[in-house]
């Protein structure tokens, strides 16, 4: 949306100023009014400064070498974006090694960078409206994110090579972004390693997949031709035993660090019967292959990186495998516009945790989700707010993993299994590579069942209390 400027706003009125009006450059068709900066931010509650304003992102292409022995990165980011005002200079989220230039369409852009802004502006102002390319180089080593509330994120080094985590803010460690989960959009990543490497990244291998060797570095090329958000961009550079099958008709690949093989040697199989099943309940798979990487990362977690979530050692249980693979669905294909709704991934993702239980001789969800009752009202457990539990909460156990798949119970309870999974394969079939709202999930729960159900989820999502049933 364009944002019209105050001092349009005075001349409306008729008032006379006399301010020097920044220069429109010639080549300005589409917009009109004045060339301001595009905002540092998108308003996200918990990450203020994540995003920025004045434009969106249509793809982006990351170029890059790394040597694991130095730890060296040698990288260039292509990002085409279209611009939603008419803007004088815009920020990207960029917190990677040293910039050697900007480019902006082509011509030479001065930048600052401050915090976590890499603030752009270039020679001409840029017309809301009309599409334009920002190519950043930059060079060094790149470092993770550490944060003491939301572990390890971003470039994270491994024993021989690297893996990218970016969940909710680490994209900005290796790659100059709009960092917020509502700019979807498609990536190319070009890959260069040393020979005998292998390179793993969202999405597929483009032709062969993999040039040279050159110098001895060999160039793979993976394509992620559907919508992302940038938190879910990975790449997985190192030594790995891939294997390549077939699932639904569509490439199952799956690679786990030789040493891992006893753990994950089922990784495979597990993911192909993960995703035939949910694929049944949630409706079509949203992206066109499958797989999963798993490396020693020692940040204790699996991420559902899109089409190919990636798994720390120790996560190779069923019931992960099954949750990472549901966020393809919730989290992946229908994402978050705001971080504050991260229970509408977890939640969603946790209770297919239950469901797979349910269905495959395990304990009923409705017993699991009895065991988790349990907990005494003004315990801990019912501490935060499920629905909007802060930054530092937005990965707490119970209040989104637990709380939040018992919301999804609790709403099945009331709704019925008939309306209930219709509500789920229509919640991701409407939104599918789309971002959503918690209010887009009770408009359509309400639509579906005919009930009201604002006082069912303002009991479960916005109370720090225990609900009744
Ligand atoms: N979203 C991940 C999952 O549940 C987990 C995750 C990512 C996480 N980053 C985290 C958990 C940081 C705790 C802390 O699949
Ligand atoms: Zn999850």
């Amino acid at each position: 949306m364009r944002r019209s400027s105050p001092l349009a706003a005075f001349v409306a009125t008729g008032l006379t100023l006399i301010v020097p009006l920044p220069a429109v450059p010639a080549h300005a068709s589409t917009g009109s009014g004045a060339y301001v900066p595009g905002s540092a931010g998108l308003g996200d509650p918990y990450f203020p400064q994540a995003g920025n304003g004045g434009y969106d992102v249509g793809h982006y292409t990351i170029r890059l070498r790394f040597t694991p022995k130095t730890r060296h990165l040698g990288a260039t980011t292509t990002i085409t974006a279209t611009a939603t005002e008419n803007l004088s200079r815009f920020d990207l989220d960029f917190s990677g090694p040293k910039i050697g230039k900007v480019e902006v369409n082509g011509e030479r852009a001065s930048y600052a960078r401050k915090g976590q802004e890499l603030v752009v502006t270039p020679r001409h102002g840029l017309p809301s409206g009309k599409t334009f390319t920002v190519e950043v180089s930059y060079a060094g080593r790149p470092k993770a994110i550490k944060d003491r509330a939301l572990g390890v994120t971003g470039w994270i080094d491994t024993k021989d090579g690297a893996v990218v985590l970016a969940e909710p803010d680490g994209a900005r460690s290796w790659f100059p972004v709009n960092d917020n989960p509502r700019d979807k959009a498609t990536y190319t990543f070009e890959i260069s390693a040393p020979e005998g490497l292998t390179v793993l990244a969202n999405g597929e291998p483009k032709n062969s997949g993999v040039a040279g060797p050159r110098g001895g570095y060999r160039t793979s090329t993976w394509e992620m031709r559907r919508p992302m958000a940038s938190y879910l961009a990975m790449v997985a550079i190192g030594k790995f035993k891939v294997t390549q099958g077939v699932v639904d008709g569509m490439p199952n690949i799956t690679a786990y660090d030789p040493s891992l093989a006893k753990e994950f040697k089922h990784l495979h199989g597990i993911t192909a019967k993960a995703i035939t099943w949910e694929s049944k309940i949630l409706g079509d798979y949203p992206f066109s292959s499958t797989g999963g990487v798993a490396d020693r990362l020692g940040v204790y977690y699996a991420l559902e990186t899109q089409g190919r979530p990636v798994y720390d050692a120790g996560m190779a249980d069923e019931p992960t495998i099954v949750h990472e693979l549901a966020h393809q669905w919730f989290g992946d294909s229908v994402g978050l516009r705001s971080w504050k709704d991260i229970w509408l991934n977890e939640g969603f993702a946790s209770y297919a945790e239950w469901l797979y239980q349910e269905q495959h001789g395990g304990p009923s969800a409705e017993n699991t989700f009895a065991e988790h009752y349990k907990h005494k009202a003004g315990s801990a457990f019912w501490k935060l707010k499920t629905g909007d539990p802060g930054r530092n909460g937005m990965f707490d156990w119970n209040a989104i993993y637990v709380r939040g798949a018992m919301t999804v119970h609790a709403l099945r309870r009331k709704i019925g299994d008939e309306t209930f999974f219709t509500l789920l394969r229509t919640w991701t079939k409407e939104n599918r590579h789309s971002t959503v709202t918690t209010q887009d999930l009770i408009a359509l729960a309400e639509r579906l069942s005919g009930q009201n159900l604002g006082d069912l989820f303002d009991a479960w999502l916005y109370k720090a209390a225990k609900p009744k049933l």
